[in-house]
């Protein structure tokens, strides 16, 4: 039985290890240094949280009681105005090496526009609520001498027409409360689930951008699903978002980063 104990004036953290085989490594000393530190660092996440937890606005539980998949939805429901500035750091992070850009999720038409400003060689757009499909020539209009294409489909089903890109911007949401717990409750990151995809659809040295509810920071689980597919990646902050208190985002913080994986 190995114990470990963190004790600070707010909160007590109790390990306790009860198999000695569990995480054996060669030498005694190696395996308290790396229990201590998950120690050190469940407990520096504590307080960091506590730091936070004043900042954050109240928001609602995350409930989709609309038909997000077909339904014709209003602004704030798709996207609300407080994500603008990430968009376009998105934007301007997804079109760095030019080229072909691929963006998922149409949304509207924020982040394209913030993409169409960078005068990408191509821009494919995909998009699976047809309602919201339906805006993409309207919106298209105002670069009449782009090379923009929508894509009407699932993501998951449109795999077998695309192409290699020089860029990837994902930013979905869950269709469904089991897409919620699936890809937001229980998967490290949302974007988790099209990391493979990403992965196949980009050209050496493209990259793939999309944000994180980790506001803060990346989780090591994070970057390790990172490291499956990317050799590297780069974060950047945008702060002072001025997210309302009656946000009905599953976000409660006026920070977001936005994460750059490169293949
Ligand atoms: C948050 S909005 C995107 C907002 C957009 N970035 C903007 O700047 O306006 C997410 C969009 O992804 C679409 N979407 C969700 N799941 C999808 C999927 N599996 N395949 C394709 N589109 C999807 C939704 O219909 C919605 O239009």
């Amino acid at each position: 039985m190995t114990r470990r104990i963190k004790r600070h004036r707010q909160f007590e953290l109790n390990l306790t290890i009860k198999d000695d085989g569990f995480a054996k490594t060669p030498r005694d000393s190696q395996r308290n240094w790396f229990l201590n530190r998950i120690v050190k660092e469940t407990s520096e996440e504590l307080l960091e949280l506590d730091r936070l937890a004043s900042g954050m606005v109240r928001g609602s539980d995350h409930l989709i009681d609309l038909d997000r998949a077909q339904g014709m939805l209003g602004d704030d429901d798709i996207m609300e105005d407080w994500q603008i500035p990430v968009m376009e750091a998105m934007a301007s992070a997804v079109t760095q090496q030019g080229g072909d850009i691929l963006e998922i999720g149409f949304g509207r038409g924020v982040a394209a526009g913030f993409i169409q400003q960078h005068q990408p060689a191509t821009h494919t757009v995909i998009e699976c609520n047809h309602e919201i499909a339906a805006g993409f020539d309207q919106w298209k209009s105002q670069f009449p001498d782009s090379d923009c294409r929508m894509i009407t489909s699932l993501w998951q089903d449109c795999l077998h027409q695309l192409d290699q890109y020089d860029g990837i911007l994902f930013h979905t949401y869950p269709l469904s409360d089991d897409e919620f717990i699936d890809t937001v409750v229980r998967d490290v990151t949302f974007a988790a689930h099209f990391l493979s995809a990403a992965h196949q659809h980009l050209k050496p040295g493209g990259s793939l951008t999309y944000l994180t509810n980790e506001f803060d920071s990346l989780s090591r689980a994070h970057q390790r699903a990172l490291f499956n597919y990317f050799s590297q990646f780069s974060l950047s902050m945008v702060s002072n978002l001025d997210i309302p208190e009656t946000t009905r985002d599953a976000l409660w913080i006026k920070q977001m980063l936005v994460i750059k994986a490169t293949k």
